[in-house]
């Protein structure tokens, strides 16, 4: 399997306080990789490093063979046109129009006629279960609309990577299914890789090819759906199955 996306020995400082402390993995070409973990973990710092929104303090970033830490800023411009990527507070321009915020790489970037990208948004706005918002403004939204405007945008370009943080948090379950589907077949039917932040367990152990766990920003535990389940780490098992353990213990106060 091609490894599409390395992350090495990743160290993110602000100031003194260190947000992630060496992390490390690999995600496969095609692969639905899920980072779990609680709030605060550094599941977002970590994803907003490999779309190039932030710099490592340390360690190395390398997509498709190129080590985009290094790249400059109209280099990287160049290279993250590849990938998607689903803010987790959405992040729509409230001055414009739905059509115009899904349509925004094409509006910005090309000369492509406004028609034609109002009827790209329109179709990746249905796959997304929209129909009929295109002319809408984000504040006439409800905050799950919002979301899957945001989803929408992010898949605008058909981008080969696709990061997502909390795709489906703030969503109802049957629109969340909608979601982990729609992951799912942009997965099998363009190849598409993702990684997907999330909280939602269920979701997690549905979509996921591996999941990582991650903690006071070092990851615990790296494997597939049924390895995480079977985790001996108290950590991993207190986060996947709280109600079954119970309280929390000494060992995971220990380690927090
Ligand atoms: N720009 C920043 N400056 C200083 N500290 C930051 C910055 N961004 C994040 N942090 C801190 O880094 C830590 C990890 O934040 P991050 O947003 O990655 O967590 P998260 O795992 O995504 O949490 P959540 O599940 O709540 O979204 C937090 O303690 C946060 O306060
Ligand atoms: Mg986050």
């Amino acid at each position: 399997m091609k490894k599409k996306i390395i992350v090495e020995n990743l160290t993110k400082k602000f100031g003194e306080k260190v947000i992630l402390e060496n992390i490390s993995f690999e995600v496969y070409e095609n692969e639905v990789f899920v980072i779990m973990g609680g709030s605060g973990s550094g599941k977002s710092t970590t994803i907003k490093h490999i779309i190039g929104l932030l710099k490592p303090t340390s360690g190395r970033i390398i997509i498709d063979g190129v080590d985009i830490t290094r790249l400059k800023k109209s280099e990287l411009i160049e290279f993250i046109k590849r990938m998607g990527y689903l803010f987790q507070e959405g992040a729509l321009f409230d001055s414009l129009r739905v059509w115009e915020n899904v349509g925004f790489y094409y509006l910005e970037n090309t000369n492509m006629p406004k028609k034609e990208i109002y009827e790209l948004a329109r179709k990746k706005l249905a796959l997304v279960g929209l129909k009929g918002i295109e002319e809408m403004y984000p504040s006439e939204l409800s905050g799950g609309m919002r979301k899957r405007v945001s989803l929408a945008r992010a898949i605008a370009t058909d981008p080969e990577i696709i990061l997502y943080d909390e795709p489906s948090s703030g969503l109802d379950p049957v629109t969340a299914a909608i979601i982990d589907e729609l992951i799912l077949s942009l997965k099998r039917e363009l190849g598409v890789t993702s990684i997907v932040v999330t909280h939602d367990l269920q979701s997690a152990f549905y979509i996921a090819d591996r999941i990582a766990m991650i903690h006071k920003g070092k990851i615990y535990a790296i494997g597939t759906p049924e390895e995480i389940k079977n985790h001996p780490d108290p950590v991993v098992q207190q986060f996947i199955n709280r109600k079954a353990h119970g309280p929390i213990t000494k060992e995971i106060i220990k380690k927090s």
